[in-house]
């Protein structure tokens, strides 16, 4: 694969910790730099802008995931055979095995398991007033739902953070940070592998479905593991870095909070804005397939494409004043969720626990605060805030 000399290089490591820390300054110098750039040190071309992340997106079959969606091959490996990591008709029947269990009237129905936990969560945390955002009002939801959605055994979820977030942390390129997390990520699989061995999902749930698949030769019993954990590993960390940004971002915006209080019929719209503005998970890659161009600039056969949805999000080419967090601007296109045949199967899950959080705080919550100094996780793909001290200050009426 020779490189054309013509193409715009970008030298830096879009992947250290300072870059993971702050990721925005990379990106404008990347969109700056053009439609495709080549990145010498993750050998991939890194996609940046709107338009064309989109468009790279929509084409699945010049960019391919079967190859894997991270920036080193053992990952690739590792991964193959789960929804994410497939293409075609193959990537279709994936999931059609388990789509029945998202789609927005199934979603509808999870909606007062929801409401009643969000209730809880919130109570709790009204109680304690001094919160960390993470802990005490991003992490349950997600923690609790998807679980048991999956079906995953009570004695497997201890790990499971631990487990999901080292999983997305091994789809970056080869480095530290993706070698350590490569076992983590391993157990998770030796993990559902067992699971799959000795069939103990919770009877009913979209595990039962992914076994009962095989049974019925739908599916190869050797993809068992990786479909388990398919759903699973992408619902965490992501939704945890939703709620926690949208609580980040009305407590440094707190004009933004009561126009959300005003008009709740916002909030809807608002988890898009914050998707946009922080978007959790922040680039997947492709492999291209045939020569192709993007923007005009010409990518070979066999590329790899480093799709950064984080940096489509804040391109001024597309959005008025992106650096800017807006509850009212019309957010409802950002990329955040993917787009395509690939588009986040979960999306509707995702939307409807942060809109229950946001739902129920904008009636009982008259301001959130900082409260301390933010600490953002340090992951390859996932953008979220670890620590993220906060004080609650209760609405008129409310109990505290
Ligand atoms: C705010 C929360 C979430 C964000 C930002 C997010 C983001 C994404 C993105 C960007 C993709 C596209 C991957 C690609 O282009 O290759 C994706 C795919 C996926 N997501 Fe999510 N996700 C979220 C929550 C969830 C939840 C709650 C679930 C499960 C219940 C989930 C399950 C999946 C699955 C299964 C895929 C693979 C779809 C496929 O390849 O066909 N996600 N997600």
């Amino acid at each position: 694969m020779a490189l054309d000399v013509s193409i715009p290089q970008y030298r830096e490591n879009i992947y250290s910790k300072a870059a993971i820390l702050d990721p925005y300054p990379h990106y404008a110098e990347l969109r700056a730099l053009g439609p495709a750039v080549w990145l010498p040190r993750h050998r991939a071309y890194a996609i940046s802008r709107y338009a064309d992340c989109k468009s790279v997106l929509l084409d699945d079959e010049t960019f391919i995931s079967g190859d894997g969606v991270a920036l080193n091959p053992l990952a690739n490996r590792l991964g193959r055979g789960t929804t994410l990591n497939s293409d075609g008709d193959q990537h279709a029947l994936k999931r059609s095995v388990l789509a029945h269990r998202l789609t927005p009237r199934a979603v509808r129905k999870m909606t007062a398991a929801v409401e009643d936990k969000a209730e809880q969560i919130v109570d709790a945390a009204l109680a304690k007033r001094f919160v960390d955002g993470v802990d005490d009002l991003a992490t349950a939801l997600p923690t609790s739902i998807v679980p048991d959605l999956v079906g995953w055994p009570e004695e497997g979820r201890d790990n499971l953070l631990r487990w999901a977030g080292a999983t997305f942390d091994s789809l970056g390129p080869v480095n530290r940070q993706s070698i350590k997390a490569t076992k983590a990520a391993g157990e998770m699989l030796a993990f559902s592998k067992r699971v799959v061995r000795e069939r103990s999902v919770l009877p009913g749930s979209m595990g039962d479905d992914v076994l009962t698949a095989a049974d019925e030769n739908r599916i190869e019993k050797s993809k068992c593991p990786a479909l388990m954990i398919d759903y699973l590993a992408p619902s965490l960390d992501t939704t945890i870095g939703a709620i926690s940004s949208a609580l980040h971002l009305f407590a440094r915006h707190p004009e933004q909070w009561q126009a959300l209080r005003d008009v709740p019929d916002r909030i809807p719209n608002a988890v898009n804005e914050v998707v946009r503005y922080e978007s959790p998970l922040r680039a997947f890659s492709r492999r291209a397939v045939r020569d192709v161009e993007i923007g005009g600039t010409p990518v070979p056969s066999g590329a790899r494409i480093l799709v950064i949805y984080a940096s489509a999000n804040r391109d001024p080419r597309e959005w008025h004043d992106p650096d800017s967090f807006d509850i009212t601007r019309d957010a409802a296109r950002q990329l955040g969720f993917g787009s395509g045949v690939h588009g986040c199967a979960g999306q509707g899950l995702a939307r409807l626990e942060t809109q229950t959080i946001l739902r129920i705080l904008a009636r009982r919550v008259h301001r959130i605060e900082p409260a301390g100094t933010p600490k953002w996780a340090i992951n390859n793909v996932i953008h979220r805030f670890e620590k993220l001290p906060l004080r609650l200050v209760a609405a008129e009426g409310t109990p505290s």
